[in-house]
């Protein structure tokens, strides 16, 4: 048998990769439950929340301050925000300047990143200027992404205005048109779902930056480097791409049945926590299906609905379902959004998850710090350069 590699620690250790199962501190944020395919924001599940006729900023301060609003307070918060809403025109001349060049993912980080460079109290870290920092990059990010998808299809950017609601002004700054209010109602519905989601890799990667004591912008920047991968936001754009690659209904299990036999991932599907539908999946089914009869895009959804027959059936057994990312692609191509605009769009609402989640940790921070078995060698012995082979 080979010689056991000497380690580290004393003993044997337990652990899986990816840190599947570590938990890395209490929280009274949100609640995924995995078994059961709930998800609950302070106490307050999706469903209600969507259906509560509060809008995506009922849902961001309730995240911010862990209580619902009065209607005063939320006419305090949305005044508030829609006041932060506009962007320095450094940002507008970078955003003009690169988003033809790079990933829209890759222009929202080096923009938020400018905004840091921009203000003067960047490297004030208190929970109070932390606190006024995530209400302005929670009103920026629309206008953000929407600069973005405007300037990289070489169109004039739009500025904010301040008389409409986040989602009615987002989607307005992004098309240059009114939107219709069931497009406003379904988009603020978006946001609502997409806002937090417990540990996730871009939300603890925000964490894991703002544990050393950093900038707020720099833990957001390491937040949307995180959500920008495949594995995480950015399936929802490579979700699309699949469906848009199949083509045809007819050539779904042909597909399948090559990318079973190739191990290839199917976007969209399967997570580390839901072992069951994700809910939110649940809550776009019908609209995928709503808004790609409106586009004259249904076989989009016809070919959405067959695979997702075709993989649990195969996988469901091993708890693969559908993911937050598998309907969302086919409304946002329907709303006329650039398919790499899909996961700026994703991080519009997750700027506040991200938020809370710092903000609850800050006031006893401890540097998030962990370790690695290591199984190298110990006590090699130097060879100096002139003797090596
Ligand atoms: C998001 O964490 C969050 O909360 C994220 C999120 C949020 O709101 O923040 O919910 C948003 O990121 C949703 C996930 C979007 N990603 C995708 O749709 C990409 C495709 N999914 C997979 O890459 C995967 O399911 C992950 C990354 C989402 C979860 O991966 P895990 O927990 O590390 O699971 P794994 O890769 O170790 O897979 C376990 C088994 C493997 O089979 P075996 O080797 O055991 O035989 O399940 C299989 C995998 O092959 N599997 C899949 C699959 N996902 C897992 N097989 C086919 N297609 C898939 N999509």
């Amino acid at each position: 048998m080979a010689e056991e590699k000497p380690r580290q620690f004393v003993g044997s250790v337990e652990f899986k990769k990816g840190l599947e199962g570590a938990i890395t501190n209490e929280s009274a944020i949100s609640y995924v439950d995995g078994a059961n395919g709930k998800l609950i924001y302070r106490g307050y599940s999706i469903d209600d929340l969507c259906a509560g006729g509060g809008g995506y900023e009922e849902t961001a301060y309730l995240l911010l301050n862990g209580n619902l609003p009065t209607q005063a307070e939320l006419d305090l918060f949305n005044a508030d925000l829609a006041l932060r809403r506009s962007i320095p025109q450094e940002a507008k001349d970078l955003i003009v300047q690169i988003a033809n060049k790079c990933h829209p993912m890759s222009t929202l980080r080096t923009a938020v990143s400018l905004l840091g460079c921009l203000n003067p109290r960047e490297f004030e870290v208190t929970v109070e200027n932390d606190y006024d920092i995530a209400l302005t990059l929670t009103a920026q990010f629309p206008t953000l992404v929407a600069a973005i998808q405007r300037a990289r299809r070489g169109e004039f950017l739009i500025e904010p205005d301040v008389t409409k609601g986040l989602s009615e002004d987002f989607l307005r700054m992004m098309t240059g048109e009114t939107p219709d209010a069931r497009t406003v109602e379904v988009m603020d519905m978006a946001l609502i779902i997409h806002a937090e989601h417990g540990m996730n890799a871009s939300t603890f990667s925000s964490m894991v930056t703002n544990s050393s004591l950093t900038d707020f912008y720099s833990s957001i920047v390491a937040g949307i480097g995180s959500l920008k991968g495949p594995l995480h936001g950015g399936a929802n754009e490579a979700t699309l791409r699949t469906f848009q690659e199949i083509g045809d209904p007819a050539t779904t299990e042909d597909w399948f049945a090559a990318a079973k036999e190739k191990k290839v991932k199917v976007m969209g599907f399967g997570h580390r926590v839901y072992k069951a539908y994700d809910p939110r999946a649940r809550l776009f089914d019908p609209i995928a299906r709503e808004f790609a009869e409106r586009a004259g895009t249904s076989h989009l959804y016809e070919i959405a609905k067959k695979l997702e027959a075709l993989v649990v059936a195969d996988l469901g057994g091993k708890g693969i379902f559908p993911n937050v990312d598998f309907f969302s692609g086919i409304i946002y191509d329907a709303m006329g959004i650039d398919t790499d605009m899909f996961t700026p769009i994703f991080a519009v609402p997750r700027i506040a998850g991200w938020s809370a989640r710092i903000l609850e940790y800050l006031p006893e921070n401890r540097l998030f710090r962990p370790r690695a078995v290591y199984i190298g060698d110990l006590e090699s012995q130097y060879t100096p350069i002139a003797e090596r082979g």
